[in-house]
This record gives structure tokens, sequence and C-alpha cells, in this order.
């Protein structure tokens, strides 16, 4: 996983070299064909000049795709990792016709772990040694979502939204959303 500059409390020249490095290559990257990499920049609406993180795809196998993301630590818990992890992965399935979208996680990265159990993504096992970081191996947890539980997750989205909003609009109608929707655990 790359850290990108912003999450670091602290900058140097050389974070600063290393975070212009990381963008022109995925500017670079952004322009081969066929195209391997999506990123989404997340900006506030009150300031969109700041990117304060990301979402990325990288496209691996067949119809498959790799998910990382990360938020500036001054800006998380606000949901914008999630919402911006959402956007990309609908994007992945709806127009780049994925068949299946993994993240491989730190275990003890609550966080994130959160994040895509909110998205519907399964938990498939531990992925063994697979980072090298701060100079030990590191295992991974692997999730995936495939094509037909987004699918349905958007459907039962969808049904949730409308019973919420006749809820909200018809008195007396809120018990019937409660009897529909709230009660239930998954
Ligand atoms: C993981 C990361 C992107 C989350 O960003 P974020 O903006 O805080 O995420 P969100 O606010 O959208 O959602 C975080 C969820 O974690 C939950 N959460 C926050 N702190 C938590 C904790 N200590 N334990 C468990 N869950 C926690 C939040 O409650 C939230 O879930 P909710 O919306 O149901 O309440 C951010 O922590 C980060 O950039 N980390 C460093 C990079 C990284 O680890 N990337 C992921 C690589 S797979």
């Amino acid at each position: 996983m790359i850290k990108p500059a912003t999450t670091r409390k602290r900058r140097s020249p050389g974070d600063r070299g290393q975070a212009v490095a990381m963008i022109e290559g995925t500017l670079e990257r952004a322009r081969q064909e066929p195209r391997v990499e999506f990123y989404f920049a997340v900006a506030k609406a009150c300031d969109e000049a700041r990117v304060i993180g990301f979402a990325r795809i990288g496209l691996a196998g067949v119809k498959a795709g790799t998910l990382d993301y990360a938020i500036a630590a001054g800006e998380r818990g606000h949901g914008y990792a999630t919402d911006a992890a959402r956007t990309l992965t609908s994007y992945e399935f709806a127009e780049l016709g994925l068949h299946r979208v993994s993240a491989a996680i730190g275990p003890d990265n609550a966080r994130s772990i959160a994040l895509v159990a909110k998205l519907g993504f399964s938990r498939e096992g531990v992925l063994r040694d697979h980072v090298f970081m701060n100079g030990a191996w590191r295992d991974s947890l692997l999730y995936s979502l495939l094509a037909p539980e987004w699918q349905e997750n958007n459907v039962r989205l969808q049904r949730a939204t409308e019973a919420f909003n006749a809820a909200i609009s018809r008195p007396g109608s809120a018990e019937s959303f409660d009897r529909d929707f709230g009660k239930k655990s998954h």
C-alpha cells in the first residue's frame, strides 16, 4: 500500500518529492492504453483545491480489481473514505463491468475493516506475509465483493430509501418502515 504524503503530520522535502513522483506516476498510468489504474481524488466541497485523500482501483486478473484508499490524518472519521470507496466500487461494477473487487487490509486496521463491511465485502481469509513493512513481513486480511452481491445491495438500498422517504412523508407509515427494514440484522 502506498502511503500518501497527506497522511503524515510533517512533511520533509523528501516527502514532497515522493508525493510529486507518486502524482506524476499516477497521471502517466492514467494515459496508458489499455488503462489499468483509476484514481478518485477526495476534496471537500468547501475547499475543492485541496485533495484530502483518494480511492484507487488497479485492474488485475479477469474482470477483477483491487481497491485501496486513504484519507489525510486530520480528516478521518467523517465518512469521506466510505463515500469515495462506495463511489469507486460502483464505477468498477457499473462502468468497467468488473466481476470481482478485492481489498487487502492489515488485521489491526479497524477503520478499513469497518468500511469494507459497510460496503458489503466478505472476508475471504488471510494473505500470509503479504507486505514487508517497517522491517517485518505482515499478514493482510483479504476481503472481496462480487458483482451480483453489489447489485443485490443496491436493490436493498434503493428499497430502503424509498420506504424511508414514504415513512417521513406519510404520517403513520413509520411503523411499516420499521417492520420492513428497521429490525433486519443483515
Ligand atoms: C482507513 C481510512 C481510509 C478510513 O478513513 P475515514 O475517513 O476515517 O473512514 P470513514 O469515516 O468513511 O469510515 C470509517 C469507519 O470506521 C469506523 N471507525 C472509526 N474508528 C474506529 C475504530 N477505532 N475501530 C473500529 N471502527 C472505527 C467509523 O466509525 C466508520 O464507520 P461508521 O461510518 O459505520 O461509523 C483511514 O483511516 C486511512 O486513511 N488510513 C490510512 C490508510 C489506510 O489504512 N488505508 C486502507 C488500506 S486497505
